[in-house]
């Protein structure tokens, strides 16, 4: 029997009742499926532990998290603590300590979902975003603040290391992936040291993949390519901010903030990697039991999945599309009256082998 040690942090508002559908669904799976065990840890870090103890997580936490086969994270924010304080004393901590450099992001639109855009061509593809450096690597400074020769400066950095990681990451999942083609994000015409690099990066690591189709678009270009030809793509990679914008884009298109999730990921499984669902805490629905599960279940999916548990990751994300497509039990957020619970046990009742 496989056996998985899972951290779980739940975190704050919304966060809890999805993460406790997340795992009923993941069980139900292991049950299925079996040949392994999901063996979860509860961890109570949070905005209420930060009010109770001035620190989102305890001081020891990485090395707590160190041990285990994966974390799985609900959300955290809380009305009464600055966000900036929740998102850097948990999340981007866990992101930065155990060097999950790739975020990576599954945009699908499930059967029975509306999505914004007039579209009946499937929407199915997968944005890699480098997640540990680029423009968000905090470099820079403000000068003379305050005064009419303020001077402001946010330096981006790319190194060698990691570009070319986050990149071959991409092409070896562009490789598994139905048509094997992988776009590039880039702004080569306007930033003439970073994005130059990064093509010609690109183009290195191109070459040992001979098999992948590859394209490139200006960043600007490929947002407006989203909205008008979203079938097109396969496996789009992109810089720290390009992809952050970029995903939030693609979320968009797949109907609810209730159903995108993500992964952070260090492929060397030098360290856990994270999982979760895209949406934050929802301090306006916290409480009515509304909150959609399915954006915590689609996480847990691709937790599976990165475990090497690829059959019950399977089983789980066909639980979710034989719900939607049914329609009949579905949150607000997708139109439906269902609770939070209810979507859970209608898509533990559709897995089966
Ligand atoms: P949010 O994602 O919490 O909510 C945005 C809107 O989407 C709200 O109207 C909410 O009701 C709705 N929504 C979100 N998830 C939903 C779900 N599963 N089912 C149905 N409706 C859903 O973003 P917001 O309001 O900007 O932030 C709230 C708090 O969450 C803040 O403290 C923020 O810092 C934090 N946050 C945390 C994140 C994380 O832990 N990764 C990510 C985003 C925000
Ligand atoms: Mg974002």
């Amino acid at each position: 029997m496989r056996e998985y040690r899972i951290a779980v942090i739940p975190g704050d508002g919304i966060g809890k009742p999805v993460i406790a559908e997340g795992l009923k669904v993941l069980q139900r799976a292991a049950a299925v499926q079996g040949g392994f065990q999901l063996k979860p840890r509860h961890f109570d870090w949070g905005c209420e532990y930060y009010l109770a103890h001035g620190r989102m997580m305890p001081a020891d936490a990485l090395e707590q998290l160190a041990g285990f086969d994966a974390i799985y994270l609900g959300a955290v924010g809380y009305p009464s603590v600055p966000d900036h304080i929740s998102l850097g004393g948990l999340l981007l901590p866990i992101r930065r300590g155990f060097d999950q450099y790739v975020n990576l992001r599954p945009i699908q639109l499930l059967p029975g979902v509306q999505s914004p855009l007039r579209t009946a061509e499937p929407i199915d593809f997968v944005c890699v975003r480098e997640n540990t450096e680029g423009e968000y690597a905090g470099i820079g400074g403000r000068f003379c603040a305050g005064t009419e020769h303020e001077v402001v400066t946010q330096t981006a950095l790319f190194s060698r290391r990691g570009t070319e990681r986050v990149i071959r990451y991409a092409f070896e999942l562009a490789r598994q992936r139905p048509r094997r083609k992988l776009t590039s994000a880039t702004k080569s015409n306007a930033l003439q040291y970073s994005m130059v690099f990064w093509d010609e990066v690109f183009a290195e690591v191109a070459a040992d993949y001979p098999d992948v189709e590859t394209e490139k678009w200006h960043v600007d270009a490929l947002a407006a390519r989203f909205v008008t030809c979203p079938q097109t793509f396969e496996v789009v990679v992109a810089s720290n901010l390009f992809g952050d914008i970029l995903t939030d884009l693609g979320g968009a298109l797949q109907g609810s903030l209730g159903l995108p999730a993500s992964a952070n990921i260090n492929p060397t499984r030098q360290y856990p990697a994270m999982f979760e669902p895209v949406h934050g805490s929802a301090p306006d629905i916290d409480g009515k039991g509304i909150a959609n599960p399915i954006a915590a279940i689609w996480a847990g999916a691709m937790m599976l999945d990165v475990l090497g548990e690829t059959q019950a990751a399977r089983l789980v994300m066909d639980g979710v599309r034989a719900t939607t497509a049914a329609g009949r039990t579905l949150t607000p957020d997708l139109g439906g009256g269902a609770k939070t619970v209810e979507v859970g046990d209608e898509i533990c009742r559709q897995i089966s082998l």
